[in-house]
């Protein structure tokens, strides 16, 4: 488990700044390794330390929650606050929240096992493949009984087949040993094969104007329907291994581990929750506002849900909102909630100095991005030092002059820097060296800069 110190330096590779929220969620964190190490009856006296982030926007407030999920593969899922307020929402399904948790957390855990159970399933699809490219290879088709098939059975019983000769069997195994090596070798990928496939029974469904998944409601019930599907073999490989990988699991043990994860160390982020904060004097939308906050209050609080998984308490999920309150403050939330959420951290505005860091440092720069993207069509990309230096002042500028949106505007500045690039590149050249100066960012820059500062006149 990673100290609080260790996982502020995890974060400190993707987020630039920021310090005291980094510090808030590291705490957090550590908090619930604290906890687990108690015994029962202390450990269920003491709930998570919600937070409060506050902040314009594009800052990294979700940014830091997101990767502090991952760095401990914590089910995490962000919700929009505001949601809770629509026509149709008001006044319920604020418990759809844990649900959606709960899903998360199967999916993430189910990933966990698939990757597990991958080189076994790995092996019995190539096996699989084999089979079905031998030439004279006993038809693999399943004879479906329609009984059986109507109760969503697999295949049904073999027909016993006929005896083959020391001769044949001989002949049979060099033969498929033959098809394996030209298949490892890559040549058969366009070979035709026929598989079964599954089809959900979604489609059909939702499109009687139905709104709401029915296919994810009955999935479980409905048989799902088979089909023979005629496909190159470079297809059918990651159906098979999907089917093989899901053979080799049990979904019940999934589902159980995966329950109590979003239980224990579940993240809900909750967004906008400045938005549901009713300043007063609003009139009808503040009801509605309050109300959402009430219904809030009792998940937060902790309290039980039932899912189609189970039942989960929802007393240790993390919940992290964030806002602007650019408009509200923290204290026109309802003193209840402000109570559930003690720890409050405000994020800063970016500096232009944090502009160049986040161009270059993150393990994920959008620098790094670019210069990846292009390399599979021959362009080697670099940026001179002045270049960078260019585009955080350019963004910076364009922040202050229009709309400030972070450091989102860092991408729309790289993407109308690169685009002749982007646009041009095609593979069909030797390795080109493309090196960005400072120069380059000026003429590329300055006609979208002074048409941007030109409408800022005019308007
Ligand atoms: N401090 C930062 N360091 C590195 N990248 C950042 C930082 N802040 C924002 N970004 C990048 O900008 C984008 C938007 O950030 P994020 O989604 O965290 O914004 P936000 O604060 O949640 O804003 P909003 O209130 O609009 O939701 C992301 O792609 C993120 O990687
Ligand atoms: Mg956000």
């Amino acid at each position: 488990m990673m100290t609080p110190k260790q996982i502020v330096d995890a974060l400190d590779r993707y987020i630039i700044g920021q310090e005291e929220a980094k510090r808030a969620v590291a705490i957090a964190l550590r908090n619930r390794y604290r906890r687990s190490c108690l015994s029962e009856e202390l450990r269920e006296e003491i709930t998570p330390k919600n937070i409060i982030m506050l902040g314009p926007t594009g800052v990294g407030k979700t940014e830091i929650a997101r990767r502090l999920a991952k760095l401990v593969d914590a089910p995490f899922i962000k919700v929009e606050a505001t949601k809770f307020t629509e026509v149709g929402y008001v006044g319920k399904d604020v418990e759809s929240m844990i649900r959606d948790l709960v899903e998360e957390s199967i999916r993430l855990t189910k990933t966990l096992r698939m990757n597990e159970v991958k080189p076994a399933a790995e092996a019995a699809t190539e096996a699989r493949i084999v089979e079905l490219l031998l030439p004279n290879a006993k038809k693999q088709r399943p004879q479906v009984n329609p009984l059986q098939y109507l109760l969503g059975a697999g295949t049904a019983p073999q027909n016993d087949e006929p005896k083959l000769s020391e001769e044949e069997q001989e002949k049979h195994r060099s033969l498929r040993e033959q098809t394996l090596a030209r298949l490892r070798s890559g040549v058969l990928e366009n070979e035709i094969v026929e598989i079964e496939v599954e089809e959900s029974a979604s489609g059909p469904i939702l499109a009687m104007g139905v709104d709401m998944d029915l296919g994810s409601v009955l999935g479980d019930i409905l048989p799902k329907k088979r089909r023979l599907k005629k496909m190159p073999v470079c297809q059918a490989r990651p159906i098979l291994l999907q089917q093989e990988s899901e053979k080799r699991i049990d979904m019940d043990d999934v589902n159980r581990v995966a329950l109590r994860n979003a239980e224990q160390n579940g993240i809900i982020f909750l967004d906008e929750i400045d938005k549901i904060a009713g300043a007063a004097n609003h009139g009808g939308a503040d009801v509605s506002r309050e109300g959402v906050q009430r219904d809030i209050l009792p998940i937060v609080e902790g309290t039980t849900i039932s899912t189609k998984y189970g039942a989960i308490k929802t007393d240790f999920i993390l919940f992290i909102g964030a806002g602007a309150f650019h408009v509200s403050k923290v204290s026109d939330l309802i003193p209840e909630l402000q109570g559930r959420f003690p720890i409050r951290v405000t994020l800063k505005d970016l500096t232009e100095e944090d502009f160049y860091r986040i161009l270059t440092q993150p393990d994920n720069a959008v620098t790094k991005q670019y210069a990846a993207l292009l390399r599979p069509d021959n362009v080697n990309l670099s940026f001179t030092e002045d270049a960078l230096r260019e585009i955080a002042k350019y963004a910076f500028r364009a922040n202050e002059q229009n709309e400030n949106i972070g450091a989102r505007r860092l991408h729309t500045v790289m993407e109308n820097l690169l685009n002749d690039i982007s646009f041009n590149a095609n593979g069909q050249h030797p390795l080109i060296d493309v090196v960005i100066d400072g120069e380059y960012v000026d003429q590329h820059l300055s006609a979208e800069w002074s048409e941007d500062t030109i409408h800022k006149y005019i308007l």
